[in-house]
């Protein structure tokens, strides 16, 4: 069997783990490992066509088309109205909790803190207020999307702050964590070490909305990529996020055996007759002394979580 397929985004771009600096990624190499996964003379063909210096893909291009990648994710993002979504299980969360802090995981763009600072801004002082106090912090590995972030959130003078950093590795705890679109790039064992990493570094809880894996996934995700992207990357991998995300019996099972200390459950994880309707689920987690009060402050929202254990 050849490893599995991946996102060209996960190929064409490289950190130092430790110090976050990028490392040189040499086209040959991506082209190599491409072949080795077999994945087809489409994404060959556009990683052939990106530019490289001296056969080591340019890092200005990349820059440049990373920002304009995200900027297509963000129309992904406000058409599933994610920041609504995540807000609805946030908000009874930061209620029972002490969290200090919500963090974005591989914010990207930062859409979904820049939206969730704008709400809480506009609510502020109204009977919908809410998260007063809380710092709003995206984080991710990519220095050019994070200051695109910052640009955007000071443009609307939004009370958010966004960091090149790991999320896992931040001074300051506790906080909730949430992603979007980010758990499927973790496989195998380096899931279950994303949840252990996030209960070690001071978890009160967590949001981890994906793509929710089914019959109808990669065709939907085909016919909008083809539809509403222009870049080539982000529909070739917009496909393939639809065909890697992960089930939720993969999801509990790597949530459970990384953060035991944590109880877990999925919020809209069940797939029904026509799952177009509802096609994110997310791993929810809750220290197990806040679970209770959790799924109290949920109400009618609870029906739409499955057991927390
Ligand atoms: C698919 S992209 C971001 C998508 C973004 N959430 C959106 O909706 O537009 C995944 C990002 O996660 C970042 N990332 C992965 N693990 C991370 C970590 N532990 N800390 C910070 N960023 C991380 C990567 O740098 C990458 O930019």
């Amino acid at each position: 069997m050849p490893p599995e397929r991946v996102e060209i985004t996960d190929l064409i771009i490289d950190y130092d783990p430790e110090t976050l600096a990028r490392k040189p990624v040499r086209k040959d190499d991506v082209l190599a490992a491409m072949a080795e996964r077999r994945m087809g003379r489409r994404a060959a063909r556009i990683v052939a066509g990106l530019p490289d210096v001296g056969g080591v893909l340019d890092e200005a291009h990349l820059d440049a088309l990373f920002v304009r990648i995200h900027a297509e994710l963000q129309r992904l993002n406000e058409e599933f109205r994610q920041g609504e979504r995540l807000l609805m299980l946030l908000e009874p969360m930061l209620r029972v909790s002490s969290a200090q802090r919500v963090v974005d995981v591989g914010c990207g763009l930062g859409y979904v803190v820049r939206w969730l600072a704008a709400h809480r801004q506009s609510a502020r002082g109204t009977a919908r207020a809410w998260g007063d106090g809380v710092e709003l912090l995206g984080c991710d590995y990519n220095r050019a999307l994070v200051t695109e972030a910052q640009r955007l959130a000071e443009v609307e003078a939004l009370e958010c702050a966004f960091r090149v950093a790991n999320a896992f590795r931040l001074r300051e705890q506790p906080a909730v964590f949430t992603s979007s679109g980010v758990i499927h790039h973790f496989r195998g064992d380096a899931l279950a070490a994303v949840f252990r990493a996030q209960a070690e570094s001071g978890a009160v809880a967590c949001i981890h909305f994906d793509i929710k894996p089914s019959w109808v996934a990669p065709m939907g995700a085909y016919v909008f990529h083809e539809a509403r992207m222009r870049e080539r990357v982000s529909r070739h991998d917009g496909v393939l996020s639809a065909v890697r995300a992960h089930p939720a019996a993969t999801l509990l099972q790597a949530a459970r055996a990384g953060a035991p200390e944590m109880v877990f459950a999925m919020f809209d994880g069940a797939v029904g007759f026509l799952p177009i309707l509802r096609v994110m689920h997310a791993v929810v987690g809750v220290r197990r002394e806040h679970a209770a009060a959790f799924r109290g402050a949920l109400g009618p929202l609870g029906a739409r979580l499955s057991e927390l254990s």
